[in-house]
């Protein structure tokens, strides 16, 4: 495949259908697509998820109408919307799917923030962007997607401005995991590898980014999970009405994986902040 990995062109199929586009709309709300950060086990997701956009933006202090962001893999948009209303931010969403563009742009016209949120189709393989465009590379749980997760750290250095903020979560593989316990994971989701906090770390380093902060949040990631899962059964007719059962029964086995993968200590998940060198 040319310079996109096979992993973008899986991802791009996988976000595009109408059953992922079905069950990811209903359960998140047509909002938000990452894992939450819970005040309790038994908070609904829309609100963690909320609360995860929040401490990240909270980790940005001079976010305001001068700041330019690009949120890479920005699913449905809720992020970019919370940026541009509650920050004044200027935000370009860059997301593979198209079928989540289209609600993004229609959200984005209904909010009033059309002049603040730009959504653009593409890969963060190869940002269309320009270089040193940005102040803030955002991103919530989309890197993991990559087949080429170096190359996408290549494009963030890019379009970073100089002392620009690199902020992002990603579900990643604990520092030590063992060699191979996640591969029922990794097929389901047509990937090779995760990455690891010392993976970003090192890579970051080598690209002369400074670390501002480094936040595991593990257990949320383990929270998140049994939550959607605990939601999809209580949903499962409905979803399934909408997503068919051949889909809502893949996802509720991936979803035990997923929580199954935490309670043993192979996943993790967290805030990393890093800056471009000035
Ligand atoms: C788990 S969702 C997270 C969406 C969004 N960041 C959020 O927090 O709601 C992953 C997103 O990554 C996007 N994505 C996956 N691979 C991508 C790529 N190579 N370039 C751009 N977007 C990508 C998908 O379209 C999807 O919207």
């Amino acid at each position: 495949m040319s310079r996109r990995s096979r992993a973008v062109a899986e991802a791009e199929t996988y976000y595009d259908s109408a059953a992922a586009d079905a069950f990811y709309r209903n359960i998140w709300g047509g909002e938000d697509l990452h894992l939450g950060i819970y005040a309790r086990p038994d908070e609904d997701i829309g609100t963690a998820s909320r609360r995860t956009v929040d401490t990240m933006a909270g980790q940005l202090p001079d976010l305001g109408p001068k700041r330019t962001v690009i949120d890479l893999g920005s699913g449905y948009g809720g992020s970019a919307r919370v940026l541009a209303a509650q920050h004044r931010a200027r935000v370009t969403c860059l997301n593979l799917s198209e079928t989540q563009n289209e609600l993004n742009r229609a959200r984005n016209d209904a909010a009033g923030l059309s002049d603040l949120v730009t959504v653009v189709h593409g890969s963060f393989e190869d940002i269309p962007e320009p270089a040193a465009t940005f102040d803030v590379a955002w991103s919530q749980d989309a890197i993991l997607h990559s087949g080429n997760r170096t190359r996408v750290l290549d494009e963030v250095r890019r379009v970073l401005k100089p002392g620009g903020r690199f902020i992002f979560t990603d579900p990643m593989q604990a520092d030590d995991c063992p060699p191979g316990v996640l591969q029922p994971i990794l097929e389901r989701i047509h990937l090779d590898s995760f990455a690891s906090f010392s993976f970003y770390r090192e890579e970051l380093s080598k690209r002369g980014f400074t670390e501002i902060s480094v936040t595991p949040l593990t257990s949320h990631l383990r929270t998140h999970y049994a939550r959607v899962g605990e939601d999809l059964r209580a949903r499962y007719d409905e979803i399934v009405g909408l997503s068919g059962r051949d889909y809502v029964d893949a996802m509720l086995a991936g979803l035990a994986r997923w929580v199954d993968g935490a309670d043993k200590g192979y996943l993790t998940w967290g805030i990393l902040h890093f800056m471009k060198a000035a």
